[in-house]
């Protein structure tokens, strides 16, 4: 007898939908799981017997061979153990083959019979859709995130026992209709603008990055507030589409970080600590994860310290920066990861931080070796150098609370919404588009190409600037560039007093334009 359940895998962030066939023969009692299983689905027929027997079922008597098709796929997770374990009890006759016909299944068993999560529902309900099945059946815990899929029914099933009752006796309350999607609740005591005092100039940088899209480095002696201003970032940008949103799930749930969560509505904000390896990063391992800049996808990637992270980490960086995605080459094929974030970094200027004041000891060979761990073409990527001065005791002690994130929000939403209109975020533009919008009038130019002249602007710095100040113009609500737009976008490039990292191309000066 031989019978077929739907099921997936994943490749990426997308899911391949794969059948399960069961086929029981004569000969010695076995079971055999062909069709590039890898380790964890291969110890599936384990937890399958054992929960199948916990369940008071019968356990065919028989050869059984389980195939797993497409064959040339590499089948890689634990939710094939529900599929498998439907597939053997319907070709031993136990469960009608019409009813396994509608449905995509997903799950893995414990020994007692338990339905449990897997990673990647959101995408095997949208195999399920594609493959024009009508029902998903699936962990109650990975429920609410598989219903975001419209046009497939999501059922979910606590226990083997619970499957069965549904597919053979129709007993439809043992598998409850999830319809809804969850949609997580915006985060809660998301850090706010209002709580930063003074520093006006780390705030705008902050606003020009979100209205940008800009990458930003914050460079500054130690409690100078730069994590509290980079953690103040995702509450200034505008809100998740719903599209976008169900691309961040997506890539959660792949991770295995949306267990038990639907929707993920508000923007992502990583923050890796700096022993994070290339694989944590990027992706990588076995089996095969998103790493932290995809995780950040559509969101913020903050590298703190930059410095302390290993260079071979710093530099698989640079791909997915530029691409906006990362691209993983395996035996098996190509795997693409989303990984669109904005990213944001710190440094301190010298190993103790206080580089530039007196109570500096580091010794130059220190100072430069430590700026030298960060390399150009990673800040080459990054459109905004940021000084941040500590900020002094006495505007701590007076100033007013800051403006708080909202306000800044709505100043951000309406330079996006113009940028939007031109395709692209100005730190995206292409070239040819950037030459079009983004061309300063004829003070700007003169002011631009002085600054080539006296700052020895590359030809990168000097696109650099053009598109921050495209952006800078936007949040004036202004369409020309103009001089005073230059003028600013030229400060972004300045670093603290005496030190400049490295690879920066402003290094041999400190850039301000009133110097000009
Ligand atoms: N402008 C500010 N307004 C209010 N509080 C501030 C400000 N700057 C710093 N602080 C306070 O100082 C603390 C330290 O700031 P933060 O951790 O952001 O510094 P940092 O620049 O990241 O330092 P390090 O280089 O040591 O990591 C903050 O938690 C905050 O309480
Ligand atoms: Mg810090
Ligand atoms: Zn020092």
């Amino acid at each position: 007898m031989q019978q077929t359940v739907l099921s997936a895998t994943l490749r990426g962030v997308d899911a391949l939908a794969v059948e399960v066939e069961v086929d029981l023969g004569t000969g010695l009692p076995s079971v055999t799981i062909v069709g590039l299983a890898e380790a964890a689905v291969r110890e599936s027929r384990l937890r399958v017997q054992a929960a199948i027997a916990a369940t008071g079922l019968v356990f065919p008597v028989a050869r059984i061979t389980v195939n797993l098709a497409p064959a040339h796929v590499k089948k890689d997770g634990t939710g094939f153990d529900l599929p498998i374990a439907l597939a053997i009890l319907a070709a031993h006759g136990a469960l009608p083959a019409a009813a396994l016909a509608e449905v995509l299944v997903l799950g893995e068993l414990s020994l007692a019979g338990d339905v449990r999560p897997v990673r990647g529902a959101i995408a095997a309900a949208e195999a399920a859709r594609a493959a024009r099945r009508r029902t998903v059946l699936v962990a109650p815990e990975n429920a609410p995130e598989a219903a975001l899929v419209q046009d497939v029914e999501v059922r979910a099933v606590r226990t083997l026992g619970d499957a069965v009752a549904y597919l053979g006796a129709g007993q439809h309350e043992r598998a409850p209709v999830v319809s809804e999607g969850a949609v997580a609740q915006p985060r809660a005591n998301e850090p706010d603008l209002r709580d930063v005092k003074g520093q006006a100039f780390a705030r705008r940088a902050l606003e020009v990055a979100a209205a940008g899209g800009h990458n930003l480095l914050f460079y500054g002696g130690p409690g100078a507030g730069k994590t509290m201003l980079a953690r103040r970032l995702p509450g200034i940008l505008p809100g998740l589409s719903h599209g976008e949103a169900l691309e961040v799930t997506r890539v959660h749930s792949v991770a295995g970080l949306n267990i038990g969560g639907g929707l993920v509505a508000h923007r992502p904000f990583r923050a890796p600590h700096h022993s994070t390896t290339p694989p944590g990063l990027v992706g990588g391992g076995n089996p095969l994860r998103p790493g932290e800049v995809s995780l950040a996808h559509h969101g913020v990637l903050f590298l703190d310290e930059l410095p302390e992270f290993a260079r071979a980490t710093l530099e698989v960086l640079r791909e997915p920066l530029e691409g906006g995605e990362v691209v993983l080459s395996r035996a098996t094929g190509t795997l693409r990861y989303p990984a669109r974030c904005l990213l944001v970094a710190s440094m301190n200027p010298c190993p103790c931080g206080r580089h530039g004041s007196a109570r500096c000891r580091c010794l130059a060979g220190d100072v430069r070796r430590y700026q030298g761990r960060v390399s150009g073409p990673l800040l080459d990527r990054i459109d905004l150098h940021v000084a941040v001065p500590p900020v002094d005791l006495a505007a701590l002690d007076d100033e007013a609370a800051g403006e708080p994130s909202d306000a800044v929000a709505l100043r951000v939403a309406r330079a996006r919404e113009r940028q939007r209109s031109r395709g692209a975020p100005a730190s995206r533009l292409a070239a040819a588009a950037l030459e079009e919008t983004a061309r300063p009038d004829a003070e700007g130019r003169k002011l631009l190409l002085r600054a080539v002249d006296k700052l020895g602007l590359s030809a990168r710095g000097y696109d650099r600037v053009r598109r921050v100040a495209r952006t800078i113009a936007d949040l004036a609500g202004v369409e020309r560039v103009a001089a005073v737009h230059v003028a600013e976008a030229l400060q972004y490039r300045a670093t603290v007093e005496g030190a400049h990292p490295p690879g920066h191309d402003a290094a041999r000066q400190p850039p301000h334009p009133t110097a000009l």
